[in-house]
Order: structure tokens, then sequence, then C-alpha cells
């Protein structure tokens, strides 16, 4: 079928704003009830000591996060890896291995590549992909749809939330066999990522106050991202999304990396962008922020109401999410980092959907 931009400026814009509807259309495909359609049979979590996994790009990103999940909720080791670098490496595969394999467009070559080396040596290759014919689906032992739907814009979004949506099924189903979790806190998580569909329509409908924030920083040469524990791996993706359509410089760091190297960094010149839901690890992040405002720093915070009544009145663009389960905040947090790296770019007037020198899918090395 063919897809237009249906009434969006950029289908960027467009596939950022279906993600509610695609999010809630996956949950459908993959939950009846509290079981998670993921068969078992071709995937025995009671049977595996550790999970490898392997990806470029913002499918990278999706796994480092989803190794909090493994790791978290279903005590199962996680090793994260770039595909590039993992197939020349030679790593050795020990018995009670799964390699497991995300890919949007499922041709990658580097991903391809390393899932045939992995081919002979893992226990089971599972692939988590949004192309159902595509070569890495194929070539798995299970395939696991993220069901996104034709995405056009090079810089991937509804195709990572839905990533990270199969991924933490995939954590949860483990925590369900291995034990780790009771049958009522499943029940509880799955019962959250059912409303997460309308706290997604919530951040959408803060476009206003991120376009604002978006603008100021769009003027900035170099961006910094900060964030702890499951939004470190999202500062990542944060940084990605910005640097490639708007051309800003962005890097992202762990928030408690600050003072090991990029304090150096902070003027007034250099905004930081830090992701932070009011949970566990909210009192070290204000530390850290104290830290980059009292060099000037121009802090922009996403946060939700707790940490914005936390966080005081010194924070130069503050964007509020809805408070949601701390498991599910790498989920929402995106869509405000999606959505400010597309008004950066916007305003700086770049190509958002074919930006310069990108590819959607890179099938050759
Ligand atoms: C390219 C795209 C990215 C994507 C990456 C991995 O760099 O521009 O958006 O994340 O490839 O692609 P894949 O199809 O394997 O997820």
């Amino acid at each position: 079928a063919r897809v237009d931009k249906a009434g969006y400026k950029h289908f960027m814009a467009k596939e950022i704003a279906e993600q509610p509807t695609v999010l809630a259309d996956a949950l459908t495909a993959y939950l009846a009830g509290d079981d998670i359609n993921i068969p078992t049979e071709s995937l025995d979590f009671t049977k595996i000591d550790r999970l490898t996994m392997v990806a470029c790009g913002t499918a990278y990103y999706a796994c480092l996060t989803a190794k909090y999940w493994f790791e978290k909720l279903a005590r199962l080791p996680v090793e994260v890896d770039i595909a590039s670098e993992f197939r020349y490496r030679e790593p050795p595969i020990l018995p009670g291995t799964v390699s497991l394999f995300v890919s949007q467009s499922g041709e990658t070559a580097d991903t391809l590549a390393a899932l045939r080396y992995c081919r002979g040596k893992a226990d089971r290759i599972v692939s988590v992909v949004n192309v159902e014919t595509s070569s890495i689906a194929r070539e798995s032992d299970l395939a696991l749809p993220i069901h996104a739907g034709v995405e056009i814009g090079v810089a991937s979004t509804k195709a990572f939330t839905c990533q990270l949506n199969v991924l933490l099924l995939l954590a949860i189903k483990a925590a369900k066999v291995r034990g780790t979790m009771s049958a009522d806190e499943v029940a509880s998580l799955l019962d959250q990522l059912r409303g997460l569909p309308g706290h997604f329509n919530a951040a959408l409908d803060r476009d206003q106050t991120i376009e604002k924030a978006a603008i100021r920083i769009s003027e900035a040469r170099d961006v910094l991202f900060l964030g702890r524990g499951m939004m470190y791996p999202l500062a990542y993706e944060g940084a990605l999304k910005l640097k490639e359509i708007s051309y800003i410089h962005a890097e992202a760091y762990a928030s408690g990396e600050l003072k090991h190297g990029p304090i150096a960094l902070i003027d007034k010149t250099v905004p930081v962008i830090v992701m932070a839901p009011h949970d566990a690890l909210f009192d070290k992040t204000v530390s850290n922020m104290q830290e980059v405002m009292a060099r000037g720093g121009k802090v922009c915070l996403i946060t939700d109401p707790a940490g914005a009544a936390e966080a005081g009145e010194d924070v130069w663009q503050m964007i509020t999410m809805p408070a949601v389960d701390d498991r599910l905040a790498p989920l929402l947090y995106a869509l405000p980092a999606q959505m400010l790296a597309y008004h950066a770019a916007v305003a700086k007037g770049t190509d958002v959907d074919q930006p310069r020198n990108l590819a959607k899918s890179v099938t050759v090395e």
C-alpha cells in the first residue's frame, strides 16, 4: 500500500504522532489477558543462561534499554553489542546463549552478518523486526514483529518505541517463566503498559512546549544529553536523533559520568538535556543538574510532575510528562526526545525525512 504524509509536513511528524495507535495495536497483537503471546516452545527462558543482543543505530539503543529490563525483571544476564564490532571480534558463544537481533528493516548488513556468525553456535537465534519478510526474520529461529507499520522517515521513531515494547514484553515473559516476577506483579505491569498509549497522547499534547524548547536548542552548536538507569540509553537515542536531522553536535553521557569529563564543556552555550522521571535515582540527577547550573549551564529537564516540583525554578526549560511506572519511562520519554529533534530540525530548515548522508537501511558495509 502507498503511504502518504496524511496531512503532516513530514513523514517523521506523522510517524511520531502514530505512536499511540501503533503501540495499542502492537499490544493487542501480543496480549491476551495476562498472557504474552510469544511461543515458549521456540524460546524457553528457563533453559537459558544469558542473552546476547546485537544491532546498529537506534535498534542498538533499544537493546541497551532492554538490558535493564532483562536483568532487573528476569535476572537474566545480557550483553549488548554493536553489530559491526561483534561480527569481527569472534566472540565466544557459550552453551545456554540466546542471540537476539533487533532491526527495523531486517536487512542491515552488519546485523545480518552477526546473525550468521551465531548460526550453529547459539542455542537460539531470535530477532525483533519490523519487516517480517526480511532476511534477518527469515534466518531466525523465531522472529517477533514489532507491528510499527511502514516507517519512511530516515530517523527511526515509531519503530524504536515498538522495538522497546516487544523487548519489554519478552523480558516480562522471561520474568514470568523464570519466577522472578509473581503473577500479580506481571498483571499489574501489563495493566500499566495497556495505559501507555493514553500517556503517549499526553506526551504529544506537549508539542508547543517542546517546540519552544527545541527552537532555543536549535541555536546551540553543541548539546549534551544526560540520563541515569533506563534513561541512560535513551540519552543516546535523544542525541542520535538530534544530530541525525538537525546536524547539531550532540553527545550523551550517563549522568554519573558528568564529573569524569563532560563537565569541562559546560557553559551557557551548551544546553544540557536531562531526562529524569521522579524515580529512585532522581535526587542524584538533581545534584548533577545543580553542578551544571552552578557553572552557568542551561538545563532542559524532561521529567514528571513530582520531578518538576522538586527540580526548582532555576531550570531553563521544563518539559513535564505524565507520571508512569518507572519501568515504562523509556518508552514514554522517547517521544519528547523525538519531538525535540524534529522541531529543532524544522527550525534549522533541514531535510527532516531525508537527512544528508544517511540511509534508511544500510545494506552494504
Ligand atoms: C540506519 C538508519 C537508522 C537505523 C539503523 C539500523 O542507520 O538510518 O534509523 O536505526 O540503520 O537499522 P535497522 O533497520 O537494522 O534497524
